[in-house]
């Protein structure tokens, strides 16, 4: 994660910025921006339920502390708002006990990752980001070429694979937001149809892998001939 760049960006512009590097448990490099990591059980570093904020400034350090401990300072007098947001006891020792296996777990999302790399390059019809198997992560995300991440996931399904759409469906597009006021949203809409997450877990096999790649490989390319078949008769 590019902490250096925001960190610029800030000096350039005054605005101050907080990462969001709920996903970035391996890539973090802080900078001077506070960073923001989930431990949530869908992460590489997982530990059930929790996160930690990553800081350079004692005093903010000090802040966070404070208003996550009901606002106690350290003479247990109130003097801010604050609220209990301590990590837990048990996702504490959850987290003592995953910092032990850390080393073979993220040697392991790397395997994973560098199978699914050897095994989707080249596939027709996808891309995989450049910098997708660089740390250990917990996703393999890649981009269709053509809008029919939803008709994948389906046909995936069929074939007993699970996967998902990785950004759902835009916030526009649902009941609940559908009324607000809104201007176009292009690329909300390219990514929503395009960006697939397949399945992804330290122990995933490399003949998984490669039956993710078979199957995938077999809907893009009928998804292929379907387009051509279509083109042709128009
Ligand atoms: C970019 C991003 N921000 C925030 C979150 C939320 O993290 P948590 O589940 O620890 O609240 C996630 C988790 O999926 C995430 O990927």
């Amino acid at each position: 994660m590019d902490s250096a760049g925001w960190d610029s960006f800030t000096k350039r512009t005054g605005i101050k910025v907080v990462l969001d590097a709920a996903a970035a448990f391996d890539s973090l490099r802080p900078g001077s921006a506070p960073a923001m990591v989930s431990l949530h059980a869908t992460k590489a570093f997982g530990i059930g339920e929790g996160g930690v904020v990553i800081a350079r400034a004692p005093e903010f350090i000090g802040r966070v502390r404070r208003r996550s401990n009901f606002g106690f300072n350290a003479e247990h007098g109130v003097e801010v708002a604050g609220g209990n947001y301590k990590m837990s006891e048990y996702a504490a020792a959850v987290g003592h006990a995953a910092l032990d296996l850390w080393p073979a777990m993220r040697d392991a999302a790397r395997g994973v990752a560098e199978a699914y790399k050897k095994a989707l390059e080249g596939l027709p019809g996808l891309r995989i980001p450049s910098w997708f198997g660089q740390h250990a992560g917990a996703y393999c995300v890649v981009e269709l070429t053509q809008p029919i991440g939803a008709q994948v996931v389906r046909e995936l399904d069929r074939a007993g694979i699970e996967s998902r759409l990785w950004w759902g469906r835009p916030c526009h597009s649902h009941l609940a937001f559908a009324k607000c006021k809104r201007s176009p949203l292009p690329n909300t809409e390219w990514l929503a149809s395009r960006v697939l997450n397949l399945p992804f877990y330290p122990d995933l096999t490399t003949a998984d892998v490669l039956r993710v790649r078979d199957a995938l490989g077999a809907i893009l390319a009928s998804q292929h001939r379907s387009a051509a078949l279509l083109k042709k008769a128009l």
